[in-house]
């Protein structure tokens, strides 16, 4: 199949389908093995997600009646097909053409004349994409643009702005192999722009790249990771000897991160999906760390752990991610109003769960990549009103910046939106 098939197949699979891009999308790169061709299939279908609402516009108005079942990925490829129109610099003859022919190899020889006839007449009249409503102008779903108002009157819309942007690329660097300092140095001998994160081990590349061209990557030099979630071994703060439950661990980053920055540290890294749980093993192997990893639920720790309470606690917890919407667009369109109620429910529930099981005195850190107050302080706010034992330790961040909680908006020191609470559990002995 063409790039524009793969494309469409990717689209096709999120929005009809539910899955998330960034599985549906390694599934279709697997077809392609230019590097260039992958990337530009990546880009057509993360700038799909982050302008559906135009493109879907602009193609519905150009069609006499909307295809349904088996047809509706000849929908998903006129998106493709617009977007290249509209936002790419692939000459437009080359983008119709292409897109025609993916509508052939989908198996529907009998529409590629309306493929072509409506991607022509979008590039003869280029339309001016519609701004009609609130989910045009900003291409969110109006159910998170209400939300966004409501809890950040000042800011929302430009945490939509800095949600609709390209995100930055962010580095890890393990301490255990150099300094950030000597890391930056490598970085710069090899002409790659950066600059320092406000977490002790974050650097930020001027421009994104492949993970091949970084000095010593597969020797585990550093790891890719957003600075706001680099945040967490820092706040978490593990000791050397201390027995430390990441309660939902997968993939693994912040596994790594503790034990990078306190290698004595004992780790037990939990995750209830066990596809998820794999990749953190194959982290803590490229990094030499070693933890226990166990697939169970953090709701139910007493099915997989008996041993003792936890000096410390990482509850990285499920949430709706809106604060990560620039890197995973699909976001916009595969949550839904009810999931925000769903999921502070769970959370509330885990970290109930979870609190039994620390040791008096000893720390909690609730973590979430979401924006939503009900799953963030109004969380926070209602476990404290609830938890006799339980009170907020100060999080300092910066010379400026020393709050009880603290949410990360997306773009804040060009980090994701991320949110951090932590927590002590006051020792009545
Ligand atoms: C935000 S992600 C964690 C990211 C991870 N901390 C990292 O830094 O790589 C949330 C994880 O919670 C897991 N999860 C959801 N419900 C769970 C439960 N009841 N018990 C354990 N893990 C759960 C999901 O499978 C998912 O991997």
């Amino acid at each position: 199949m063409n790039l524009r098939a793969l494309a469409a197949t990717a689209v096709y699979a999120v929005l009809e389908q539910g899955q998330s891009l960034s599985s549906a999308l390694p599934t279709q790169q697997q077809a392609l093995s230019n590097p260039k061709d992958k990337a530009l299939l990546a880009e057509l279908c993360y700038g799909v997600m982050r302008v559906l609402p135009q493109l879907d516009q602009c193609v519905s108005a150009c069609l006499s009646k909307p295809f349904k079942g088996k047809q509706r990925i000849i929908h998903q490829l006129l998106l493709i097909g617009c977007y290249q129109l509209y936002f790419t610099r692939i000459p437009a003859h080359a983008a119709i053409s292409e897109t025609a022919e993916a509508c052939r190899q989908l198996g529907h020889e009998s529409l590629v004349k309306v493929v072509n006839g409506v991607l022509r007449n979008i590039q003869r009249q280029q339309p001016p994409l519609s701004e009609a409503n609130s989910t045009l102008k900003y291409n969110f779903p109006a159910w998170i643009i209400k939300k966004l108002q409501a809890a950040y009157p000042e800011q929302w819309q430009q945490i939509i702005d800095n949600s609709q942007q390209r995100p930055p690329m962010w580095l890890r660097n393990n301490r255990q192999q150099q300094s950030r300092e000597q890391y930056c140095q490598q970085l710069q001998e090899q002409a790659i722009a950066i600059s320092v994160g406000s977490s002790d081990d974050a650097i930020m590349l001027q421009n994104p790249i492949d993970v091949a061209q970084l000095p010593a990557f597969n020797a585990g030099a550093v790891s890719v990771q957003d600075g706001a979630a680099q945040w967490a071994a820092q706040l978490l703060d593990a000791q050397t000897g201390e027995l430390v439950l990441d309660a939902c661990a997968a993939p693994g980053g912040k596994s790594c991160h503790i034990l990078e920055r306190t290698p004595g540290v004992q780790l037990v890294a939990v995750d209830n999906d066990s596809k998820r749980l794999a990749r953190v093993s194959q982290n803590l192997q490229r990094l030499g760390l070693e933890a226990q990893v166990i697939s169970g639920d953090a709701a139910a720790i007493n099915t997989w752990w008996q041993g003792p309470k936890f000096d410390r606690i990482l509850l990285d917890a499920p949430c709706s991610a809106t604060g990560v919407i620039r890197r995973h667009p699909d976001i916009k369109w595969l949550r839904k109003a009810a999931d925000i109620t769903e999921l502070s429910q769970l959370q509330a529930q885990i970290l109930d769960h979870c609190w039994q099981w620390l040791r008096p005195g000893g720390i909690l850190l609730y973590a979430t990549c979401s924006i939503m107050p009900e799953e963030n302080h109004q969380q926070i706010m209602a476990f404290l009103a609830r938890t006799a034992d339980a009170e907020l330790q100060p999080i300092t961040a910066s010379q400026e910046n020393c709050s009880l909680d603290w949410q990360i908006l997306p773009g804040q020191d060009n980090m994701d939106g991320f949110y951090y609470a932590k927590l002590r559990k006051i020792d009545t002995a």
